[in-house]
């Protein structure tokens, strides 16, 4: 069974690390536009070149260059493989163009998962962020460090970056832009019964097991 699933939730919420868990356990992909957008940046694409600023700023790439690289990647994978959006929708706009894109593709919403997290917890763990600069795998200064020290868990790899947009500034304008534009979304979400909530503030492992229950609840009989 193919699953269509959101991940929902302020910026440091735990969307990413969510998301790559349920691609390592369970062959689901990813679809972060964040992850998208900054591949643009660093490949010097136009899409890239016009996002750059936006981003730095903490403020939103337009609804047409997100839904276009959705609609995109999509056509990429085919249609049976299930599929974890992670940052998107983020406007209304958005929200109606992914019943559009999913809708041509035969493909159906089947949960909306929002994460939440208190908004001093959303900063320190935004601020504490870093990742792999090979492999991308992701860890925190204290809540999420390799198991040995400078040394990726996953490739090895002894190189880590972090993300020019994570400092306490800009966090607290994505948070602006999360409450003003993507937060109104959610009652579309409920009116369809699909909203389940999540509490974001516990454990990374308590929190992928309770997605994992949503989850299975669209395969039970
Ligand atoms: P995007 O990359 O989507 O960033 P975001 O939404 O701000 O979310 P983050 O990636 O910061 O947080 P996350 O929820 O993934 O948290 P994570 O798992 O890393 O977007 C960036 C920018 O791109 C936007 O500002 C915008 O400009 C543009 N953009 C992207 N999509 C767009 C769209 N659709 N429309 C328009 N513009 C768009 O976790 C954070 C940290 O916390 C990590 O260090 C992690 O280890 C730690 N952590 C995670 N879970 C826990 C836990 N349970 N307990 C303790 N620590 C935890
Ligand atoms: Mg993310």
């Amino acid at each position: 069974m193919t699953l269509n699933i959101i991940l929902l939730g302020p910026p440091g919420a735990g969307k990413g690390t969510q998301a790559s868990r349920l691609e390592d356990e369970h062959g689901m992909v990813q679809l972060s536009t964040g992850d998208m957008l900054r591949a643009a940046v660093k490949a010097g694409t136009p899409i890239g070149v016009q996002a750059k600023a936006v981003m730095d700023a903490g403020e939103l790439v337009s609804d047409e260059i997100v839904s276009g690289l959705i609609g995109e990647r999509l056509d990429q994978l085919g249609g049976d493989v299930s599929v974890i959006f992670d940052g998107y929708p983020r406007t209304a706009a958005q929200a109606d163009a992914l019943d559009e894109i999913l809708d041509v593709r035969g493909r159906k919403l089947d949960h909306v998962i929002e994460l939440l997290v208190e908004e001093d917890a959303l900063v320190d763990r935004i601020t504490g962020r870093f990742s792999c600069a090979t492999c991308g795998a992701g860890y925190h200064d204290r809540y999420k460090l390799p198991k040995v020290a400078d040394t990726c868990d996953q490739c090895g790899g002894h190189d880590f970056k972090r993300r020019p947009d994570d400092n306490e500034e800009t966090v607290r304008t994505r948070m602006a832009e999360y409450r003003a534009k993507t937060a109104p979304i959610l009652p579309i979400y409920e009116a369809r019964g699909i909203v389940t909530h999540v509490d974001g503030m516990a454990d990374i492992d308590v929190v992928n097991d309770a997605i994992e229950l949503i989850l299975n609840s669209a395969t039970a009989p």
